[in-house]
């Protein structure tokens, strides 16, 4: 039976961030991703980022193990290098979504500039899709990166969500709602172009609502406020909250 809209990815990076913090083994964010998959995420993402923040190499092996095994698909977000493009060649994950990444960054800030980038991303958007992963570009909503996005290969458009998330935290609902605009305006333009259109960063039960509501978004990525939450209500709850606001935001 086909699930409603809009799929949820959960991102389990900050798992491997506790993790991390000890420099053992647990929690083991793949032990995180198998939780996630039977509380009914329908895809898993991970970011393998150049300094190995949270996710490790071994880590993104054994996801795209369990993905297969469990027929779920393995989002990898990556930077457009070399580096990274050799690793998802070889893990061939599902999903690929070309992130921009600065190392004294604390998360993903700002989206992709695929304007001024086209003649680097365009051969690595090539190799992915010629190597079975469906690419997406995690961008801002704004017409001309859309415009660009849709004369690469690339298949699906990720709306960064973020800017509309700290326009709430901090109160300001007039940005917000100029922010939401662009977001629905944006998701319009990507889907008559033939991109699908994701969104996520920053999302919360709070701010998920009028994302989720939007008609033609298919899938939201969702990981800090999931696993953040996960400490009080445990991964399931809070997985299948997530789940059911979105799904009441888009069907009532
Ligand atoms: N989508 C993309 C492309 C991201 O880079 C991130 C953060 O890694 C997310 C979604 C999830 O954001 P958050 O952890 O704030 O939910």
């Amino acid at each position: 039976m086909q699930k409603p809209l809009p799929r949820l990815g959960v991102n389990i990076d900050h798992i491997a961030t506790v993790r991390n913090a000890r420099g053992g083994e647990h929690p083991d964010p793949v032990a995180g991703a198998w939780a996630a998959i039977q509380a009914g995420a329908d895809g898993i993402t991970a970011h393998l980022r150049e300094d190995r923040r949270h996710m490790r190499d071994d880590d993104m092996e054994r996801l795209q193990k369990l993905c297969e095994s469990e027929n779920i698909p393995l989002n990898m977000e990556m930077a457009a290098t070399e580096e990274m493009l050799d690793i998802a060649l070889k893990l061939k994950p599902k999903a690929v979504c070309i992130v921009p990444e600065r190392r004294e960054e604390r998360t993903t800030e700002g989206g992709l500039d695929v304007a001024g980038q086209h003649n680097r991303l365009v051969p690595i958007i090539a190799a992915l899709n010629e190597n079975g992963s469906r690419v997406s570009l995690f961008i801002e909503a704004a017409a001309h990166q859309i415009e660009v996005a849709a004369k690469t290969d690339a298949k699906v458009v990720e709306f960064h969500t973020g800017a509309y998330a700290h326009a709430l935290e901090d109160g300001d609902q007039d940005k917000a709602d100029k922010i939401l605009k662009a977001l629905q305006e944006g998701a319009h333009q990507a889907d008559k172009l033939g991109l699908e259109v994701h969104f996520g960063h920053g999302l919360t039960f709070d701010n998920v609502g009028p994302i989720a509501a939007i008609p033609e978004g298919m899938e939201l990525n969702i990981g800090h406020f999931i696993i953040g939450e996960a400490i009080f209500m445990g991964l399931e709850p809070a997985i299948k909250e997530m789940h059911r606001l979105a799904t009441q935001a888009r069907y009532g």
